[in-house]
C-alpha cells in the first residue's frame, strides 16, 4: 500500500466495562474503498464514532494516524476539519429545513461565511448535480424520499471538503436504482482520489466496491483482505466463523385453512387524489408465510397499516379473522384480535430509545405482568424477556440497558420479540432483515418457521426478492395500490416478481 491516509492501531474502547472493541487495526489510502464487515454487534458503528470523533479522544486506547499525524479529536468538528466525514446509520437531516440549509447547517462561520445567498443556490445546485439529485435547492428536506435524503446527505459532506467519506449502512432503505445511483457516486469519488469506509450487510455491493475489505467479530479485528480474492461466501464465513449452509432454510409447512380475510381495503392521504390502497382483496391461511412484494411505494406498507389499524389516513377494509367479522382502529384493537406488527420505521413505532431493553419488550404485555396488588410482576416478566433476547440472540450487556445503546441490528430482533411476546395468530413483519447479518436472518428465517410449524401465520413485507422467494410460501405482487399477482413459491423467479411488479396495466 503507498502511504496511508488512514491509520488506526490497536483501538479498544468498552462501555461500563464491556468491550466494544478488542484492538482493531485498520488503514488506507487515497482513492481507495474499506468495507467493514462484521455481525450485528461485532463494533463496526463503533470504530466509525471513535474515528469521527463522536468518542473523542481519551475515551478509547489506541492510537489514529491521519495523513501522518496523530488525531486526537475533542468532537466531530475536529474530525470534519481534517476532511473527515461520517454519515451515520441513522439520517441526521433538519426535516423542516430546506436542502440548501441543510447543506450549511453548521458551516455558517466557517469557510462560507462570505458567500451571499445566491452564491448558495449556485453551490447547492452545484453539488446537488455532482450526487444526481434533481430537486431544488428550496426543497424541504421532509419531502423527500429516504434515498434523496441520503444524496443531500452526500451533498452535504461534499460541501465540507471531504478526504475521507465514512457510510454506515447507507443503502439498507434504499430501492434498487437509488442503490445504483449511490454506488456510482462511491466509485466517482474514489477516482476522484477520496477514501471512503463503507459498511453494509448487503455482500454484493461490499464487492462491488471495496479494496479492502476488513472482518471484525465480536471486538477482534478477524482479517483485513482484498476485495478482489474473495467471495461473498469467504466473507460470511471470516464474519460468522463457520460457513452457512444455505442462506434461505427451506422448510414444508402443514397449511390449513383460511384464518384472515381482508376484502376491498382501501387507503387515502387526505388531500391526495390516488389511493394508496386500490381495493385490495386476499386471504392468509393458517401455517403459512405469505410474502408481499412491490416496488417501494406500491402500497405494501400501507396495506399493512389498514389490517393493523395505523394508517395515517382514510382507510376501510373488512376483516374476517376465522369466520368472525373484526373492527381494527388502533393498535390495541388489532393486539387484542392476535395480530401483531414489526414496523417497517423502528424509530418511529418501534421503540422507546432510552428505556432498557427488557421492557421494551414486555411493553405491549405489560398488562398481563399486573398481579392483584397492581404491582408488576418483575421476575415474571424478566424471565420471559430473557427467554426471548436468547432466542433471538440479541446482544446486549444486560436487559436493563437502554435499547438505544444497542447496535441497529439488535434492536431490530428485540423489536421482533416484543411482538413474539404478544403470542400473536397473525405476525405481521415489515422488512424483517433490514439491517441484519446474514447469520441473524438465517436464524430469524428458522424461527419464522418454526412459528408456522406452531400454527401461527405470518405476511412478510420484503423487498429482498431472494428473501421473499426463498422464504414464502406463496408471494402477491402489488403494482400502484393494487394487487397485481399471485404466486406459488415453486419455480417463482426474481424475473417473474419484478415483472409483475413493474408492469403496467390491469
Ligand atoms: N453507547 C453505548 N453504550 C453501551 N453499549 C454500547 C453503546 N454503543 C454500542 N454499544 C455496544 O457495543 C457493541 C457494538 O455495537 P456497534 O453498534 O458498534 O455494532 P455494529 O457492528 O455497528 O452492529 P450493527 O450491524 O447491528 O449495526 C454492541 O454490543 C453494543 O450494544
Ligand atoms: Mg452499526
Amino acid at each position: 500500500m503507498t502511504q496511508p491516509l488512514l491509520e488506526m492501531r490497536d483501538i479498544v474502547k468498552s462501555f461500563s466495562g464491556v468491550r466494544a472493541l478488542n484492538g482493531v487495526s485498520i488503514k488506507l489510502a487515497r482513492g481507495e474503498a474499506l468495507s467493514i464487515c462484521g455481525e450485528n454487534g461485532s463494533g463496526k458503528s463503533t470504530l466509525m464514532k471513535v474515528l469521527s470523533g463522536v468518542w473523542p479522544y481519551g475515551s478509547y486506547e489506541g492510537d489514529i494516524f491521519f495523513e501522518g499525524q496523530a488525531v486526537k479529536a475533542a468532537g466531530i468538528r475536529d474530525t470534519e476539519a481534517l476532511g473527515i466525514v461520517i454519515i451515520h446509520q441513522e439520517l441526521a437531516l433538519v426535516k423542516e429545513l430546506s436542502v440548501l440549509e441543510n447543506i450549511f447547517l453548521g458551516n455558517e462561520l466557517g469557510s462560507f461565511a462570505k458567500l451571499n445567498d445566491e452564491d448558495m443556490y449556485r453551490r447547492t445546485r452545484d453539488l446537488l448535480k455532482r450526487v444526481k439529485l434533481e430537486v431544488s435547492p428550496n426543497t424541504l428536506v421532509r419531502d423527500l424520499g429516504v434515498g434523496q435524503q441520503q444524496l443531500v446527505e452526500i451533498a452535504k459532506a461534499l460541501n465540507k471538503n471531504v478526504k475521507l467519506l465514512i457510510l454506515d449502512e447507507p443503502t439498507s432503505s434504499l430501492t434498487r436504482n437509488e442503490i445504483q445511483i449511490l454506488l456510482n457516486i462511491v466509485h466517482d469519488l474514489k477516482d476522484q482520489g477520496i477514501a471512503c469506509i463503507y459498511i453494509s450487510h448487503k455482500l454484493d455491493e461490499v464487492l462491488d466496491l471495496s479494496t479492502w475489505v476488513a472482518v471484525i467479530r465480536d471486538g477482534d479485528h478477524i482479517d483485513t483482505r482484498s476485495a478482489a480474492e474473495l467471495t461473498q461466501n469467504d466473507i460470511i464465513s471470516m464474519m460468522v466463523g463457520r460457513e452457512l449452509e444455505a442462506l434461505f432454510p427451506r422448510e414444508v409447512h402443514d397449511i390449513g385453512e383460511t384464518v384472515l380475510r381482508v376484502k376491498n381495503a382501501h387507503a387515502m392521504q387526505a388531500g391526495a387524489s390516488i389511493p394508496q390502497v386500490n381495493d385490495v382483496s386476499f386471504e392468509l391461511k393458517k401455517g403459512e408465510i405469505l410474502g408481499i412484494s412491490g416496488l417501494i411505494g406500491s402500497g405494501r406498507t400501507e396495506l399493512m397499516q389498514c389490517i393493523y389499524g395505523c394508517y395515517d389516513g382514510r382507510y376501510s377494509a373488512t376483516i374476517e379473522m376465522q369466520g368472525q367479522s373484526l373492527t381494527i382502529r388502533s393498535q390495541r384493537d388489532a393486539l387484542a384480535a392476535g395480530i401483531a406488527m414489526v414496523p417497517e420505521d423502528r424509530k418511529r413505532h418501534g421503540i422507546i430509545p432510552i428505556m432498557g431493553v427488557g421492557r421494551n419488550i414486555s411493553l405491549s404485555v405489560l398488562d398481563d405482568y399486573v398481579t392483584y396488588l397492581g404491582a408488576i410482576d418483575e421476575n415474571r416478566e424478566t424471565q420471559d424477556t430473557v427467554d426471548y433476547i436468547a432466542r433471538l440472540k440479541v446482544k446486549t450487556a444486560s436487559p436493563e440497558l437502554p435499547i438505544k445503546n444497542l447496535s441497529g441490528g439488535n434492536q431490530q430482533k428485540a423489536i421482533i420479540a416484543k411482538c413474539l411476546l404478544t403470542n400473536p395468530k397473525i405476525l405481521i413483519l415489515d422488512e424483517p432483515t433490514r439491517g441484519i447479518d446474514v447469520g441473524a436472518k438465517y436464524e430469524i428465517y428458522k424461527l419464522m418457521h418454526a412459528l408456522v410449524k406452531e400454527g401461527m401465520s405470518i405476511i412478510m413485507v420484503s423487498s429482498e426478492l431472494p428473501e421473499v422467494i426463498g422464504i414464502s410460501d406463496r408471494v402477491l405482487v402489488m403494482h400502484e395500490g393494487r394487487l397485481k399477482g399471485e404466486f406459488d413459491h415453486q419455480g417463482l423467479t426474481q424475473e417473474m416478481i419484478m415483472n409483475c411488479a413493474i408492469k403496467e396495466g390491469v
